[in-house]
């Protein structure tokens, strides 16, 4: 039988609108230092959406896009460190790392090639679904809460946006570890959700306007705030972190933030800015979802031909947790 020279993906050909094209189109080669990885699963993170849309830096066209995969490779089920160069840096990634998705190829296809040090295998417990959903999120919040937030057991976190594929990361390992639990949302039914994941304390963001407020007169102050939101989200969550906490921000999606000074030098607060993670990062995040045995949120799975339809549910806020395609065989 002949060797097949096309596959199935959704590569995208204009910003600022859908754009997107369910198409066949070469199959990947493995340039020397590669491995080809077949994609059984793939998921989608918010930079999608934000390059769909025509709202991040430096696009590059057409591209296929798509962060997150589970796969085969070698014979084994894999899964893929979105980060591409990260570099020797543990404190920060260098200028030449990229994520995987834009401006090389992605996992919104039947295969992807990425470095050979970026496939690990799949934690055993989850299945493909769950472990497509698994990486750049995954990661993220790992750096987020325990490289950059350093939490521990007996502390109180504030996650805001807790609906968000990489808050509900965080929201789980928070309480793998025995930290208290205080989160915000648009929707009460994401709250009820979080609840049962184990938030102890839940509040709507959108009927609270004063919410920063409510998390004072419930908890009084937190160890540590994790917001990728931004804008008045960053600022009020700042504002209910105890004397000498943390503070951790790896997103803006509403917008640059206006913060009080005095509180941050009079209370010595540490603010840190975090984006995916490093190698080192990545193994750790695998290791411990393997241990604390955390299975993903999945809000949805998609088939890859309904991408539109899983690209407007994010960009609708609706989800709560990950957003995942089934790729076809
Ligand atoms: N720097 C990095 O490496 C990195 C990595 C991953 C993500 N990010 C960034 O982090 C953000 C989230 O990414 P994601 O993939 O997790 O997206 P996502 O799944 O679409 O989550 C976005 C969530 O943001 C929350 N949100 C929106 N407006 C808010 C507000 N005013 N206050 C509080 N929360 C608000 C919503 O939570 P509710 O639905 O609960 O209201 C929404 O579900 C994006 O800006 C993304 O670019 C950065």
């Amino acid at each position: 039988m002949a060797q097949a020279t096309a596959m199935r993906a959704a590569r995208l050909y204009e910003k600022g609108g859908p754009g997107l094209r369910i198409e066949d189109v070469p199959l990947p080669e493995a340039a020397e230092g590669q491995t080809v990885v077949r994609v059984r699963a793939a998921a989608l993170n918010h930079r999608d959406v934000f390059i769909t849309r025509g709202l991040y830096p430096n696009i590059v066209l057409p591209a296929i896009l798509g962060s997150d995969c589970c796969g085969e490779a070698g014979g084994r089920e894999v899964v893929v460190d979105p980060t591409i160069g990260w570099g020797s840096d543990e404190r920060v990634w260098s200028p030449e790392a990229s994520i995987l998705g834009m401006p090389a190829d992605g996992t919104f296809a039947q295969n992807v090639a990425v470095p050979n040090e970026n496939v690990h295998a799949k934690p055993e417990h989850l299945s493909v679904e769950e472990a497509a959903a698994l990486p750049l999120g995954g990661v993220t919040a790992y750096r987020a809460a325990f490289v950059c937030g350093g939490l521990q057991a007996g502390q109180t976190v504030l996650i805001t946006g807790v609906g968000g594929g990489v808050q509900t990361f965080a929201l789980l390992y928070a309480k793998a570890i025995g930290a208290r639990t205080v989160v915000t949302s648009s929707r009460d039914g994401k709250l009820e959700r979080a609840k049962a994941l184990g938030a102890d304390v839940a509040i709507n963001y959108a009927t609270t306007p004063d919410w920063h407020k409510a998390v004072r007169a419930a908890v009084g102050a937190v160890d540590l705030a994790i917001d990728s939101a931004g804008g008045d989200s960053f600022a009020k969550a700042l504002s209910v972190v105890k004397p000498g906490g943390r503070a951790v921000t790896y997103g803006g999606t509403t917008g640059d933030a206006t913060i009080k000074m005095f509180p941050i030098f009079w209370h010595q607060l540490s603010i840190y800015g975090t984006s995916m993670g490093s190698p080192g990062d990545f193994a750790a995040m695998l290791d411990f979802v393997s241990k604390h045995r955390i299975k993903p949120v999945i809000d949805r799975v998609y088939e890859l031909a309904e991408i539109e339809s899983a690209m407007q549910r994010m960009d609708d806020a609706l989800q709560f947790g990950k957003i995942v395609l089934r790729v076809p065989s």
